[in-house]
C-alpha cells in the first residue's frame, strides 16, 4: 500500500522542537528570559502560517518534563510566559479557526496556567482549520508508561495503544507525525512524540527558534515533500 499517496493530500502532521532561545538570547547580551518571549513571537508566525503550507496538525514543544532542571527563576519565566500567551492569544486562534489543545501533565503545572490552558481549550474547541498541540510538561516516554499502565487486561494492538497514549497526555488523538523539525543545531528528539514519530521525516536546522519565520517552514516543508516515504517498503514505480 502507499501511504505516502494520502500524505500528498497535504494534511500534514509537522512537530517542531523549538530549541535554541536561550542561545540567541545569550549570543546578543539578553538574559535567557529575553529569548524565550521572542520565541513566543516566533510562535504566532508559525501558527499562522501552517495551513497554507498543507499542515492539519502541529505540536510544539514548548517545555519538556526534563525542563523542570532548569533555575526557578528561568522555569517561573517560563510558565508565566505561556499562561500571558495562551491568554492573549486563544481570541485570534479562534478567530483563524484553530483548535489549540496542551498535551503532558498538568498536576504538576501552578492553577492560573491551568485555568488559562482550559480556558484557551474551551474558547478554541471549535477550530478546524488547524489542530494545534502545545506540549507542556511533556515527556513521551512517561506518556507510554502511563499508557501502558491504562490498557485493560486483555486490550493489545496499536490501535488500542494510540488511543490510551491520547488519554495518557490528555488529548485527543492525532496522527502519525510526518515531519519533526528541531531549530537550534541539536540532533536529538529529547524525549518528544517518540511514539508517533516511528515514520517521521526529521528535519534540522541550525536556526534558533527567535529567528525561525514563515519561509524557514515552507523550507522545512519542501525539504519534507522531497522525499520518497517507504515505511519499510519499497519505493512506487521502482523495478520489481
Ligand atoms: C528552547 O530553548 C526552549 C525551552 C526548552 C523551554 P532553550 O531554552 O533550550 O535554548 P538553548 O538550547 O539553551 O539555546
Ligand atoms: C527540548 O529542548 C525541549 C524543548 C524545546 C521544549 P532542550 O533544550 O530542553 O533539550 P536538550 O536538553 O538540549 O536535549
Ligand atoms: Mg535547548
Amino acid at each position: 500500500m502507499n501511504q505516502s499517496a494520502f500524505k500528498d493530500s497535504g494534511e500534514l502532521h509537522v512537530a517542531i522542537i523549538m530549541d535554541g532561545n536561550g542561545r540567541w538570547a545569550t549570543a546578543r547580551g539578553l538574559p535567557r528570559t529575553a529569548g524565550h518571549a521572542q520565541g513566543a513571537v516566533a510562535v504566532r508566525q508559525i501558527v499562522e502560517a501552517a495551513p497554507a503550507l498543507g499542515i492539519r496538525t502541529l505540536s510544539l514543544y514548548a517545555f519538556s518534563s526534563d525542563n523542570w532542571r532548569r533555575p526557578t527563576a528561568e522555569v517561573r519565566a517560563l510558565l508565566h510566559l505561556f499562561a500571558r500567551h495562551l491568554r492573549s492569544e486563544a481570541p485570534t486562534l479562534a478567530a483563524h479557526d484553530v483548535r489549540l489543545s496542551v498535551i503532558g501533565a498538568r498536576h504538576r503545572l501552578p492553577p492560573s496556567l491551568v485555568a488559562a490552558i482550559a480556558g484557551a481549550e474551551r474558547r478554541t474547541a471549535g477550530g478546524r482549520a488547524l489542530d494545534l498541540r502545545i506540549a507542556i510538561d511533556y515527556s513521551a516516554r512517561d506518556a507510554i508508561v502511563r499508557a501502558a499502565a491504562r490498557l485493560a487486561p486483555g486490550e493489545a494492538g496499536r490501535v488500542a495503544f494510540t488511543r490510551r497514549l491520547a488519554e495518557a497526555y490528555g488529548a485527543d488523538g492525532a496522527p502519525d507525525v510526518d515531519l519533526v523539525v528541531r531549530t537550534g543545531g541539536e540532533r536529538r528528539l529529547s524525549d518528544f512524540l517518540l511514539w508517533e514519530c516511528a515514520y517521521a521525516e526529521l528535519y534540522f536546522t541550525p536556526r534558533a527558534w527567535p529567528d525561525f519565520d514563515a519561509g524557514d517552514l515552507a523550507a522545512a516543508v519542501a525539504d519534507f515533500r522531497g522525499r520518497t516515504r517507504r515505511f519499510g517498503g519499497i519505493a512506487a514505480g521502482s523495478p520489481n
